[in-house]
């Protein structure tokens, strides 16, 4: 049995159908055959909710939407990270000795930085004008960052210069990936299932593993590894495109009977007539029929779709009467979930027990190995 742990960031987003099939069910599956944890990452989130009322509530949201899929009575330990006392400890401990140009690499740093630029660039278009903007977005281009080029004075002095007034940029960004490398490192995970985004910060994990190892000349650390759900079919969303939730055309797992009625209803198709052929292959309310459908209803549809009199609003109703069967038990649960805030709250404990438990003895280790 493999320790299995990932994480998961309450930034208020709702979970649509493409991270349900995607990520979470794929996730579900590998960790009850195992020995798995996943744990709602509020101590990741401070990098970018700056509201203790959202951030309360997204955190609920989250093990809301977490307990109605697993149930409250999964074998997966389920627990908030600010929960657990010992990881920023061991976050500051993690910190030194993780290389600054480490951290210099992280996508996720580069990604904000650059929002950031762009940010600023669009201010200094409005306040100075565009010639003066050009030359930012010059300088900005040739900026070390954009080609992995380590570090400097250089980077340093530009950031400077430019982004003096733009306090959007913190320090816990940076960090970002220290803290989820003591995340993973405490339990001596084996394998952390992530999606692709998430990839480099795993081998960041890695390298402040063996930079701790080597240093204080220890095995300390395990190698994790990361898990990629591969050969997951994209869901495509209301309009035919990859389902996400930048495109704002996704179906949420939790979607009321009116919207999911508005929203099916306004799948895009072609314009053919009730009594044309249509080929099902081609349409995305068929797609989605036949992701949820079983296979038997399936080939029915298909049949109605080669032949005259079924127009799409007659497939878009049969998929309505799907998708509502389908996503049943989860709104059940969640039903009955919310209604008991104090259950929700209680597992959530006892799941904090148990991860708190489990990494006491290792960090008395690593205090004793850096002389604490
Ligand atoms: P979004 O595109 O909505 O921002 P994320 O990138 O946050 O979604 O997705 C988290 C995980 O959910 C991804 O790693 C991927 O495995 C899964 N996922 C997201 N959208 C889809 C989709 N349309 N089809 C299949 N899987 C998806
Ligand atoms: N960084 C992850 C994300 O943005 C969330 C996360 C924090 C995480 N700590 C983790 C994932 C530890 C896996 C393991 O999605």
């Amino acid at each position: 049995m493999k320790k299995i742990l990932t994480g998961v960031k309450p930034t208020g987003d709702q979970m649509h159908l493409g991270n349900l099939l995607g990520a979470v069910l794929p996730f579900k599956k590998l960790a009850e055959k195992n020995d798995s944890a996943i744990f709602i990452a509020d101590l990741h989130a401070l990098t970018s909710v700056k509201s203790a009322e959202d951030l309360k509530r997204n955190t609920h949201e989250m093990a809301l939407t977490y307990f109605s899929i697993f149930g409250i009575d999964t074998p997966v330990h389920i627990f908030r990270q600010s929960d657990i006392p010992l990881i920023p400890k061991l976050n500051w401990i993690l910190n030194n000795v993780t290389p600054y140009s480490l951290m210099l690499r992280a996508h996720s740093f580069k990604d904000s930085l650059f929002n950031d630029a762009l940010q600023k660039q669009k201010e200094w278009e409005r306040n100075a004008g565009k010639e003066t903007a050009n030359e930012f977005n010059k300088k900005y281009k040739n900026h070390p960052f954009n080609d992995d080029n380590e570090i400097s004075s250089q980077v340093d002095s530009i950031y400077a210069e430019q982004f003096k007034k733009v306090p959007i940029l913190n320090m816990g960004v940076f960090n970002y990936p220290i803290l989820m490398a003591a995340d993973i490192l405490a339990y001596d995970t084996d394998i952390v299932p992530v999606g692709q985004d998430q990839k480099q910060h795993l081998e960041m994990t890695r390298d402040i593993a063996k930079a701790f190892n080597k240093t204080y000349k220890t095995d300390i650390f395990k190698l994790p590894t990361e898990y990629i759900e591969k050969d997951v079919a994209t869901l495509p969303g209301i309009d035919g495109r990859k389902m996400s939730k930048s495109y704002g055309n996704f179906i949420g797992l939790f979607d009321d009977d009116k919207t999911l009625k508005k929203k099916v209803m306004s799948i895009v198709t072609d314009s053919k007539g009730v009594d044309d052929i249509k080929n099902p292959d081609e349409c995305n309310v068929f797609a989605l029929i036949r992701t949820f459908a079983t296979p038997v209803r399936v080939e029915s549809i298909r049949a109605k779709y080669l032949a005259p009199g079924y127009g799409y609003g007659h497939a878009k109703l049969e998929l309505l009467e799907i998708l509502t069967e389908y996503l049943k038990p989860y709104h059940d649960a969640r039903a009955m979930l919310e209604k008991n805030p104090e259950l929700i709250e209680a597992k959530l404990q006892e799941g904090a027990r148990i991860m708190n438990a489990r990494i006491e003895a290792k960090m008395q280790k690593v205090k004793e190995v850096v002389g604490l």
